[in-house]
């Protein structure tokens, strides 16, 4: 069976940018299939810095035919500028991507909606969304009345639909009140349509129905490789919900998205930094506020990419990594930036929380529960050697392989392939005979019902 598929385990920006580009060399289709621009991935290569949001990785080789499915909120404007960056410094993209016709476009009122709403909540309620009108364009997808996908743009009957819906659109807005008092500024149909019919003109060589090329391509043996974009505790319906972003980011989102039956997936691999990050609100039980979590957020350029916000820090937290790998059907793991945590001294893994005092390795599906949720923590003896030139599992310090199996044990999945640093050459595969094989459940395999 040809597909595998990368899954961020955290909050997001697991290096999942780093990985896909170096397993694309074994595949022949890259597929984004949730999400937006709200992703940002930086890949580094041959000393060169790629910084993508909404095509995969995967663009970067030669040989590979990239995919954006019907699942993403696709922001042409975005897309455009990318392509553009892409062939700018040498990389072709025509004729390499395709975007699938059905994917829902955002258009300049979900911006405008992100902004005002998240912004509205106060402190800790804010989601901190990444303010490029994700959840209202996913939320004008689920309501239907007011949605428009990229095929559209192509139809006639384009240009009455938007004149109705920006007229909607600028009722809801009309009632809003910005910070200064004013009426936030209405929309312009006329400009919309122009500016949409440009994009639709820039994008015409690349859109088709990718459902249809995707399942005969699976059918007819491609090597396929699903990009997950952020990371599953971030999954609408599997994460800290409200503090989550608007798509099935965990495993549970490649079908949905994709439109490729989950059983087509034959390698599972989550993707997991060496330590936890989050940027936006919601709970974070390991975060450390203090010079630990400054020494990642340093060493680890916990920046975010595509809004530059520094992103929170903290321990290893393995409860909830280890529900994420068994959401997501998780066969193996790649741990990254393990160079971030060397010069900590000791490091701590939490493996289980305090809630209402009483311990329990179950990731609360109540935001409130684990907003109460004290780490309980295991101390393990750290590094100081600098990592990133290390190259193969066996040279590792015996503290960083000693984490890095504690990792795999409290996770239930072997440690397949490890990242010191941004670039692919940065990166360790392990072949490791002391590692149980797939000792986690899986699902017994079928007989075809005409053997
Ligand atoms: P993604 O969204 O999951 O693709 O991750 P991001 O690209 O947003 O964030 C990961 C960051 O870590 C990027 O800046 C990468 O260049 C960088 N990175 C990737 N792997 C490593 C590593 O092993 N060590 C270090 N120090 N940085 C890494
Ligand atoms: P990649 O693919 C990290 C977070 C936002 C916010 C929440 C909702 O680079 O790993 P949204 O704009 O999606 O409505 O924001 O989700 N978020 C991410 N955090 N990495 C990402 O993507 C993210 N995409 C969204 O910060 O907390
Ligand atoms: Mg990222």
């Amino acid at each position: 069976m040809p597909g595998t598929c990368v899954i961020g385990l955290q909050w997001g920006d697991e290096a999942k940018g780093k990985l896909v580009d170096i397993l694309t060399e074994d595949h022949e289709i890259v597929v984004r299939y949730q999400g937006g621009a709200n992703a940002g991935h930086t890949v580094v290569s041959n000393g060169q810095t790629w910084k993508l949001s909404l095509i995969p990785s995967g663009i970067l080789r030669d040989n590979v035919t990239c995919v954006i499915t019907g699942g993403v909120a696709l922001d042409p404007a975005s897309v455009i500028r990318e392509i553009d960056m892409l062939e700018g410094r040498g990389v072709r993209v025509e004729g390499k991507l395709r975007i699938s016709d059905r994917a829902h476009l955002v258009f300049p009122w979900h911006v405008a909606e992100d902004k005002q709403l998240d912004g509205s909540l106060s402190g800790g309620e804010a989601i901190g969304t990444t303010g490029r009108g994700i959840g209202p364009c996913y939320r004008d997808k689920v309501g239907r009345s007011l949605a428009i996908r990229l095929g559209d743009l192509y139809r006639e009957e384009f240009r009455g639909r938007l004149e109705h819906i920006v007229g909607i659109k600028n009722q809801l807005l009309s009632g809003w009140k910005s910070g200064s008092d004013s009426k936030p500024e209405l929309l312009d149909a006329a400009a919309i349509y122009d500016q949409y019919m440009q994009y639709a003109e820039r994008l015409r060589p690349y859109v088709f129905d990718t459902t249809a090329y995707l399942l005969d391509a699976i059918e007819g043996g491609s090597r396929m490789l699903f990009e997950g974009a952020q990371g599953a505790l971030l999954d609408i319906d599997h994460g800290t919900f409200p503090f989550v972003t608007s798509s099935n980011s965990s495993g549970v989102g490649v079908a949905s998205g994709s439109g490729i039956p989950g059983r087509w997936i034959e390698r599972v691999i989550g993707v997991v930094k060496a330590y936890s990050t989050r940027v936006g609100g919601g709970p974070m039980p390991t975060e450390q506020t203090n010079t630990i979590g400054e020494h990642l957020r340093e060493r680890g350029r916990e920046y975010g990419t595509v809004t530059m916000r520094p992103r929170r820090c903290g321990w290893f937290d393995a409860v909830a990594a280890r529900y994420t790998a068994r959401l997501s059907g998780v066969d193996e793991l790649a741990v990254m930036l393990l160079d971030v945590p060397g010069g900590l001294g000791e490091l701590k893994i939490c493996t289980a929380y305090m809630v209402d005092g009483r311990q329990t390795s179950h990731f609360p599906s109540h935001v409130d529960d684990l907003k109460k949720a004290e780490p309980v923590y295991e101390t393990l003896p750290g590094w100081s050697e600098d990592l990133s030139t290390y190259r193969s599992y066996d040279a590792l310090p015996a503290a960083a392989k000693g984490y890095l199996a504690r990792i795999g044990e409290l996770l239930g999945r072997p440690v397949a392939i490890v990242s010191v640093g941004p670039d692919r050459e940065q990166t360790i595969f392990c072949d490791r005979t002391d590692q149980q094989q797939k000792p986690w459940p899986r699902p017994q395999s079928r007989t075809p019902a005409n053997a």
